[in-house]
């Protein structure tokens, strides 16, 4: 059962924690545009990488949090198809740090029963890493108290236009005809298959845009923007965030 207050609630997302028995409002999986380690790290005059290091830090404080509430999964997006534009000494920053994160962290995910997926197209990254990747992946496989997936090397409009392939090819093989392909063939063709429902998508640091992030599964997600810079995202974020989510009214286009 979901104990909700009875009143909308104080706004103090501490004070309103006690009155809740459920600390995900509802929110199955979550996903997060993780913005703003530049520009955290330019404010402190200190160099991008740092801002990024900083970021993987949020990131590790976050994916706890978000387990310890019982949230299912959660999304977050840490290189996207585009980041490839970037200066090459930043891309090899972001990739040491991934390499990095998958080998500390690992022991961790296995303790706390953390599920390790990847969405994207993450085997264009070197070799090394898509190495890391898969045998983190396997060792995590049955871990079942909350699926982490990584968006690697993703974009939205490649992950449908692969989605799309698959699906022809299906056709083709006669497995259906082309009549019969329903929702449910997209999004079980997507990298995200498996997955809850997205309920809610954050973004941070004041952009107010999706960049390519989730755009099929974001259908009837509830979007949250905050002017926070991602490595300042911390656990009464992520609470006010979702007492945010708690408080609307989600219709599906219903009334
Ligand atoms: C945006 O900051 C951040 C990214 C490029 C992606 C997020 C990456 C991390 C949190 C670090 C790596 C993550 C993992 C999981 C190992 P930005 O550089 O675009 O910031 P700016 O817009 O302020 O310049």
């Amino acid at each position: 059962m979901r104990l909700m207050p009875t009143k909308k609630g104080s706004g103090d997302p501490d004070s309103d924690m006690a009155q809740v028995a459920d600390p995900t409002h509802g929110a199955r999986h979550i996903a997060i545009i993780m913005d703003g380690n530049g520009r955290w790290a330019k404010k402190k005059h200190l160099p991008r990488a740092l801002g990024h290091k900083k970021g993987v830090e949020a990131v590790r404080d976050i994916v706890r949090v978000a387990g310890e509430m019982g949230i299912e999964a959660m999304t977050l997006y840490a290189f996207s198809s585009e980041n490839w534009n970037r200066p090459a000494d930043e891309i090899t920053d972001l990739m040491g740090l991934l390499r990095q994160y998958i080998q500390s962290d690992i022991d961790e995910f296995d303790e706390n029963g953390i599920r390790l997926k990847v969405i994207g197209n993450y085997k264009a990254l070197d070799s090394d890493i898509v190495q890391l990747i898969e045998g983190a992946l396997e060792r995590t496989a049955k871990n079942d108290r909350m699926t982490l997936a990584i968006a690697l090397n993703y974009g939205a409009q490649n992950e449908m236009l692969r989605a799309v392939q698959s699906i022809a090819a299906a056709v083709k093989k006669g497995d259906f005809e082309p009549d019969e392909i329903d929702v449910s063939h997209v999004s079980d063709a997507l990298d995200t298959a498996g997955l809850p429902p997205l309920d809610l998508l954050i973004r941070t640091s004041g952009e107010l845009r999706l960049s390519n992030f989730l755009l099929w599964q974001a259908a009837y997600s509830e979007l949250y923007f905050t002017d926070t810079l991602w490595p300042d995202f911390d656990k009464r974020e992520l609470q006010r965030a979702l007492k945010s989510f708690g408080d609307r009214d989600r219709r599906f286009g219903g009334r």
